[in-house]
């Protein structure tokens, strides 16, 4: 490591270098290796209990922080199965036909299940309760997350907001709709069970999520994800809310094309912070948090804002190690390898003695956790940084991630709406200079067939 340290400052031979840093830096080719088994996440409770919205949002979040993980929804195979649904006499527990095509719909989640983890590289299956499960216990950990909430208003509230407009309903108007869902509701009534740490379930590993995350009950955790699981649903809220994204105005260094560095904003960069100080007027917002990170140009823009900002260490720019502060074309020709290497998987790819995108999202993860915990935020940050966070909310994959667009003088207004977050692109009118490489055409073949 000292003669690591060394060889950085003195920035020896382009060749020589790069041979040293491709012995030290094993560049992982997947996600974590972990030694436990895989991991299904059982998800119980009552309907309207916000169970697919955990399961789509916690699927989204371990697939980010490279963990491959599904949702395997037995409604969906259900309405496959039985394309048209008539009414909740499908689901009274004496529809003995009916109980019987959703014992076979279990039974095919299942195998999926299994095919996903055993044969396809899956960590993390989302499922939801059948008799079967416990025949799995055997092969993989099983997760249960309960939700469990009475209040009226919060169910009636979800069940308008995304089960009316379900395919089942597709032919129906919102009134019969939800009569009609409330009716199933009482049908799984008859059969559900909650769990009860004190008594049967006390040896089983669960986290109950009482009334939307007022409070929570965690038992037996047994390992990292089932931790690091815990951590997130006790983070995550459902109040409307929205989440601004930018990244500093232009800066000196970006007028010139040099990576990293610390300059301060060009004149034009000056024009966005005033542009972004008015937009952030007009949207009225209550109670706006921003964040920023430590570096120069990203303060300098929230400077003229007039509120309170947070400054986050973690939100600074990818380091670009020996490629800091130079041009695209310098590192073409000081490091030719490099800049090929990066091409080739920009996601896994790190700078010597800098960093990649995978290090990236190990780094911005507590803002993700805090952007989660608050309610409308503003976040200043830059190219890399910002296309991380973006694909954690967009739910893009690894190798898009270091793609995305994320232009100068825009921002990137985000609003959670049912399963996912609408996305609206505004361009505060001030020219600044592109600072987006598309993937090169040789690797883009890679990307169509993965
Ligand atoms: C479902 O729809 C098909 C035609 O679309 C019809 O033939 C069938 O009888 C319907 N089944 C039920 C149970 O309503
Ligand atoms: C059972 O469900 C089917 C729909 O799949 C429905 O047509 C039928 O009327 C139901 N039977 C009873 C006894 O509720
Ligand atoms: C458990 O799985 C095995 C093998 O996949 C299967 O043969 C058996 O029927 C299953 N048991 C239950 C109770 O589902
Ligand atoms: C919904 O449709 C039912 C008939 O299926 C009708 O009786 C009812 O008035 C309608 N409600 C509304 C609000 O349109």
């Amino acid at each position: 490591r000292a003669e690591l340290g060394q060889a950085v400052k003195v920035k020896p031979e382009a060749t020589e270098f790069t041979k040293v840093w491709q012995r030290l830096r094993r560049l992982p080719v997947s996600g974590p290796h972990l030694a436990n088994p895989p991991t299904v996440i059982v998800m119980v409770g009552l309907p309207a209990r916000g169970k697919t919205y955990m399961s789509k949002k916690l699927t989204r979040y371990l697939n980010w922080i490279g963990m491959p993980t599904k949702v395997f929804n037995v409604g969906e195979y259900r309405r496959e199965a039985v394309k048209n649904y008539s009414s909740y006499d499908f689901f009274k527990p004496d529809n003995e036909s009916a109980v019987k095509i959703r014992q076979q719909c279990a039974l095919a989640a299942l195998r999926d299940v299994r095919s996903y983890l055993t044969d396809e590289g899956g960590q993390v299956a989302v499922s939801f309760p059948s008799s079967q499960h416990l025949n799995l216990s055997r092969l993989y950990l099983i997760f249960f997350i309960e939700s469990v909430c009475d209040d009226l208003d919060v169910i009636a509230s979800n069940i308008m907001e995304v089960k009316v407009s379900c395919p089942d309903y597709q032919d129906c108007n919102k009134t019969d709709a939800m009569l009609d869902f409330q009716k199933r509701i009482e049908c799984y009534k008859a059969s559900y069970q909650p769990l009860e740490p004190d008594h049967y379930d006390r040896d089983l590993s669960f986290i109950k999520v009482i009334d939307v995350g007022r409070q929570f009950l965690a038992n037996r955790i047994q390992d990292h994800i089932q931790s690091k699981i815990v951590y997130y649903l006790m983070n995550i809220h459902v109040q409307p809310r929205v989440i601004y994204l930018c990244r500093h105005g232009e800066s000196t260094d970006n007028l010139q094309g040099r990576l990293g560095g610390d300059a301060g904003l060009s004149p034009r960069g000056k024009k966005f912070a005033a542009a972004l100080a008015r937009f952030v007027e007009e949207q009225k917002l209550k109670d706006l948090k921003v964040f920023t990170s430590q570096l120069c140009r990203s303060i300098q823009t929230a400077e003229d804002l007039g509120v309170p900002y947070e400054q986050w260490k973690a939100l600074n720019e990818i380091d670009a190690g020996v490629c800091e502060e130079m041009t695209y074309d310098e590192v073409k020709e000081k490091f030719p390898e490099e800049f090929d290497l990066r091409d080739q998987d920009k996601y896994y790819y790190r700078y010597p003695a800098g960093e990649s995108y995978q290090d990236l999202v190990q780094r911005v993860e507590p803002v993700i956790m805090e952007l989660e915990r608050q309610e409308n935020v503003l976040v200043i940050c830059h190219q890399a940084v910002m296309r991380c966070l973006l694909a954690y909310f967009l739910d893009k994959s690894a190798d898009e991630m270091p793609y995305l667009k994320c232009p100068l003088h825009t921002v990137l207004k985000l609003t959670p709406v049912a399963y996912g977050c609408k996305v609206e692109s505004i361009y505060l009118n001030v020219e600044a200079v592109n600072t987006h490489r598309d993937r090169p055409l040789e690797y883009s073949f890679k990307a169509v067939t993965r």
